[in-house]
C-alpha cells in the first residue's frame, strides 16, 4: 500500500538509524492541541502528528489538550494563535501571520506549530512532518505565510463516462473519478480524505470537484446531497468544495424556458440554488464558471455581457460569502485565411473593457499563457489588462500537451516563466505572481488554480513520478519564488526515501525534463506540435494549420510562425504593458524561445543563438531526445534502491520516453526538412 503511491509524499517511512542517531533522546513526548474544532484541521493536526512521528521515528507520542501543558518542556503544541494567545501567553517574538499562515518553532526542546487559523496549524504540522520525514532535525523559527488567498485544485470530472458508468475524466490520465459514477456521487467516497490530506499538505484551501464543461445534473438535488459528503469529508483537511456551473442549468434542469442572466426567474432559480447549496455546505467554497466557450452556454447567448453572466452568480453567492471564479478561456473558432485573426488575442478582447464591471466577489481565472497550457508560451497579456478585477493564474498539473503522464516533464520551471514574467505595467516591476497575489493592484481576492485530474489509479494522477508537478503546484502557490529544484529534492526525499543516489537522479532527470521535452516537441514558441485535433498527444505539426482552432503555426515552404506585431501582424504584441510590446514587436529583442510565438520568419532567420531557425529545430530535435535516452540508464543505477514496484513502473514509462523522444525527434525534424527543403548541417535528417 505504501509502495502502491496512495500515500505519495505522506508515507512516513521510518528513518534510517543513521538519520536519527542522537535526535530521539531529546524529543518531545507528547502532543498537546488546543481548542480543536470537532473533526476540524486541528483534529487532523494533531492525528498526522501523531501517525507521522510514529511513522517516522517509532516513536507513540501521548496526544492531550491540556492548557497546563503550553510550556511544559518535550512538547508539540498545536493551536490557533488566538487559543494561544488566550491559554498560554503571548508568543514570542511577535508574529505577523496572515490567513492560513502559520509559525513554526523548534529550537529548545518543545515545537511551537502556531496557525492563524486552525487551517495554518494544520499546514505547520505537515510542514514540521516534512522536516522530521526528511531528516532534518535542525532548529527552526520562522512564520510562513501563503502567497494569495485562493489556492485551489481543479478537477474536470465528469458525472459519467459517455458509454461506462464511471465518472471519466476529461484531460485526466490517472483512471476513473473518485467522485462520481453512474450520474452520481459515488456510494465509495473512502478516496476523498486521502486526497483531502495530500491537497492540505501543500497547502491548497479549496477544490472544484467537477468538469468545466459542467453537467448541469450535478445540481439536482441528490446530488447536492452528495456534494455535501464530499464536503464533509475534505472539511477535516481545511479543503473547501466548489462545483463548476453550467450555464444553462435553469433551463437544462427542467424548469425555465430561459437561461437569461437578467430574467427574474432566472435569477431566482440561481439565488434558491445557491441558498439550498449553502443550507447543506455552509463553508461551500463558490462557483467555477466557463461560459461562451468551445461550445458552452453562456450571457453572449442573450445578448448579455460576460461580467453580466458573472454577477448573475456573485450576487447569489454573496449573501453566504462565497466567490465566482469566471474562466477567462473564451474564444471563438476564426479563419487562418485572415492574417490578423488571432485565438491569442481573445481573452483581452473579451474582457479588458469589462474591467471594472465584476462584483467584488467575482476572481478572473486566466491560463498562464493565451492560448491553452503550450509547451512554451509567454504570459497571458491579460495578467496586465485588468487592474480594477482580481485575477487568479490557471496552471495545467495533469500533462495534457506535455506527455499525459508517460512522459517524465517536471513543471515548476515553466511555470516559473510565467510568474516570474515582469508586465511593467506603467513602466513598474509587476511580476505576474504579485499580480495574482493581489499585491500590484491591491486586491484581497487572487491565487491559483491547478487542474490536478486525479483519478480511481494507485498513483492517483497516472505516474508516479508525475506527482512531483502535483506537490510543486502546492508549494508554488504558497511560495511562487521558492526554488524548484529544492521543491522536487524536498519531494523526492519524502516520497523514495533518503538515499543521496536516488535524490540526486530523480532531481537531475526533473530538472532536464522540461527542456529536454521542448527540446523534442516544438520550439522557438511554435507550440508544442502536438496532435492538436483530437488526442493532444504525439507528434502531429500539420494538425496545426488549416482549422479553426486558430494554434497555427503558419508554415509554409519558406517560412514559419505567427505575427503577432502590431506593424504586420495581428496586434497582439501590443496587447502587453508598453515596455514589453516593444520587446515582444522586434525579432531583435524578442527572446529566441518566443521567437516563433510573434514573429513569421523565414526558416533562414538568424537566432540570438547565431543559429538558423531550421537548424534550432534539427540541433534541439536531437539534444532534446537525446536527454531522455539517458533516462532509463540513470533510473537503472538505482535499482535495489527504490521498491520492485515503482522501480518498474517508472522504469516502464522512462523506457517508453525515450522511444518515443525518438518518434518525436524523426517526426518533427522530417516534417520541417521535406517542408523547407533545407538539410540538416550534420546530415543526421533524412529519408528512412
Ligand atoms: C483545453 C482542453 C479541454 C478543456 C479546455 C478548457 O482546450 O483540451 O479539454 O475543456 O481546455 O480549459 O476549458
Amino acid at each position: 500500500y505504501a509502495e502502491s503511491g496512495i500515500d505519495a509524499w505522506l508515507r512516513y517511512a521510518r528513518l534510517p538509524a543513521s538519520a536519527t542517531k542522537g535526535h530521539l533522546n531529546y524529543f518531545p513526548n507528547r502532543i498537546v492541541v488546543l481548542n480543536a474544532s470537532k473533526n476540524g484541521p486541528l483534529a487532523s493536526a494533531s492525528s498526522e502528528l501523531h501517525k507521522g512521528i510514529k511513522g517516522i521515528l517509532g516513536l507513540d507520542l501521548d496526544v492531550s489538550s491540556s492548557v497546563k501543558s503550553c510550556s511544559a518542556q518535550k512538547t508539540i503544541v498545536v493551536s490557533t494563535l488566538e487559543t494561544y494567545k488566550s491559554s498560554c501567553g503571548k508568543l514570542s517574538p511577535k508574529v505577523n501571520l496572515k490567513e492560513d499562515g502559520y509559525w513554526l518553532n523548534t529550537k529548545g526542546n518543545s515545537v511551537q506549530i502556531i496557525g492563524q487559523n486552525e487551517r495554518g496549524a494544520l499546514y505547520g504540522a505537515f510542514q514540521y512532518l516534512s522536516l522530521l520525514g526528511q531528516g532534518d532535525f535542525s532548529d527552526v523559527e520562522y512564520a510562513s505565510n501563503p502567497s494569495a488567498p485562493v489556492r485551489w485544485a481543479n478537477q474536470w470530472d465528469n458525472l459519467n463516462a459517455a458509454n461506462a458508468a464511471h465518472g471519466s475524466i476529461e484531460r485526466g490520465y490517472g483512471g476513473a473519478s473518485i467522485f462520481f459514477e453512474n450520474g452520481l456521487i459515488k456510494e465509495d467516497l473512502s478516496r476523498v480524505p486521502l486526497y483531502g490530506r495530500l491537497l492540505a499538505s501543500v497547502g491548497l484551501n479549496g477544490i472544484v470537484i467537477n468538469n468545466v464543461n459542467a453537467d448541469a445534473n450535478l445540481l439536482n438535488e441528490t446530488n447536492l446531497q452528495g456534494v455535501k459528503r464530499i464536503a464533509d469529508l475534505f472539511r477535516p483537511w481545511g479543503v473547501n468544495v466548489g462545483i463548476s456551473l453550467n450555464f444553462a442549468s435553469p433551463q437544462v434542469l427542467g424548469d425555465l424556458t430561459t437561461f437569461d442572466p437578467l430574467d427574474s426567474t432566472v435569477i431566482k432559480w440561481w439565488t434558491d440554488k445557491t441558498d439550498r447549496i449553502y443550507q447543506l455546505v455552509p463553508d461551500f467554497a463558490g462557483y467555477l464558471v466557463k461560459a461562451n466557450s468551445e461550445g458552452q452556454p453562456g450571457p453572449l447567448t442573450y445578448n448579455r455581457t460576460l461580467s453580466e453572466g458573472a454577477n448573475l452568480f456573485a450576487k447569489a453567492i454573496e449573501p453566504h460569502g462565497g466567490i465566482v471564479v469566471f474562466r477567462a478561456f473564451v474564444y471563438d473558432q476564426l479563419n487562418e485565411t485572415d492574417w490578423k485573426a488571432d485565438r491569442a488575442n481573445a481573452a483581452v478582447q473579451y474582457f479588458k473593457d469589462l474591467d471594472g464591471q465584476f462584483d467584488d466577489n467575482v476572481l478572473i481565472q486566466i491560463k498562464f499563457g493565451p492560448i491553452d497550457f503550450q509547451v512554451r508560451e509567454p504570459a497571458s497579456p491579460l495578467f496586465a489588462n485588468m487592474p480594477k478585477t482580481p485575477v487568479s493564474i490557471e496552471l495545467e498539473v495533469t500533462q495534457e500537451y506535455l506527455g499525459q503522464q508517460c512522459h517524465l516533464v517536471y513543471l515548476p520551471p515553466l511555470w516559473q516563466t510565467i510568474l516570474g514574467f515582469d508586465m511593467r505595467y506603467n513602466h513598474r516591476q509587476s511580476y505576474v505572481r504579485d499580480i495574482v497575489s493581489g499585491e500590484v493592484f491591491n486586491h484581497k481576492l487572487g491565487g491559483y488554480a491547478g487542474v490536478v485530474n486525479v483519478g480511481m489509479d494507485d498513483t492517483w494522477i497516472g505516474s508516479h513520478l508525475a506527482m512531483s508537478n502535483f506537490f510543486a503546484f502546492g508549494r508554488l502557490a504558497w511560495n511562487p519564488q521558492a526554488d524548484s529544484q529544492d521543491i522536487v529534492e524536498e519531494w523526492t526525499r519524502l516520497t523514495f526515501g533518503l538515499s543521496r543516489d536516488v535524490v540526486a537522479a530523480i532531481v537531475d532527470m526533473s530538472m532536464k525534463s522540461w527542456s529536454a521535452y521542448e527540446g523534442y516537441s516544438g520550439n522557438l514558441g511554435i507550440q508544442t506540435l502536438t496532435d492538436i485535433l483530437y488526442t493532444h498527444y504525439g507528434a502531429n505539426p500539420a494538425s496545426q494549420d488549416n482549422n479553426g482552432w486558430g494554434q497555427w503555426t503558419r508554415a509554409d515552404s519558406k517560412t514559419i510562425g505567427m505575427d503577432r506585431t502590431v506593424s504586420n501582424g495581428t496586434g497582439n504584441a501590443g496587447q502587453y504593458p508598453k515596455d514589453v510590446a516593444n520587446m515582444f514587436e522586434h525579432t531583435q529583442t524578442t527572446p529566441d524561445d518566443l521567437l516563433l510565438w510573434f514573429h513569421h520568419v523565414p526558416y533562414t532567420f538568424k537566432l540570438h543563438s547565431g543559429k538558423t531557425v531550421i537548424q534550432h529545430f534539427y540541433d534541439a530535435h536531437y539534444t532534446g531526445a537525446a536527454t531522455v535516452q539517458k533516462f532509463p540508464a540513470t533510473w537503472k543505477s538505482l535499482k535495489g534502491q527504490v521498491d520492485a514496484e515503482r522501480y518498474a513502473d517508472v522504469l516502464y514509462r522512462l523506457q517508453y520516453q525515450a522511444g518515443h523522444s525518438l518518434v518525436w525527434r524523426d517526426g518533427i525534424s522530417e516534417f520541417y526538412r521535406n517542408l523547407s527543403s533545407i538539410p540538416d548541417k550534420l546530415n543526421r535528417v533524412r529519408n528512412h
